[in-house]
């Protein structure tokens, strides 16, 4: 389990053990902190849009044209937005602080 610290819509903070393994997406999901992933993390929904508070340099994988793409047609985005479907949860995430986009 990883430790990522998560700002739910309302403002909430929240401690997020999240499964190694699993995507960040599902994590969220499974938490009930508002992320539904309608798509199953196939890039088409968008509904796991978060914003990265502080990730550190390679600390989560690139963006790829693809969510690139995707992010792109979403209201909310900024600089630091990501779908969380495309971050697998791995040790290297421990503190990683998010806030889950604006619906
Ligand atoms: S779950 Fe649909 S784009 Fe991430």
């Amino acid at each position: 389990m990883t430790l990522i610290l998560v700002t739910d819509r309302d403002g909430t903070p929240h401690n997020l053990d999240a499964g190694d393994g699993d995507s960040l997406m599902v994590a969220l999901r499974d938490a009930g902190l508002s992320v539904e992933g309608i798509c199953g993390g196939n890039l088409s929904c968008g509904t796991c849009h978060i914003h990265v508070q502080n990730a550190t340099q390679g600390q989560l994988p690139p963006v790829s044209a693809d969510e690139a793409a995707l992010l792109a047609d979403l209201p909310d985005v900024v600089p630091q937005s990501r779908l969380s479907c495309q971050i697998p949860v791995t040790p290297a995430l421990a503190g990683l602080a998010i806030v889950v986009a604006p619906d």
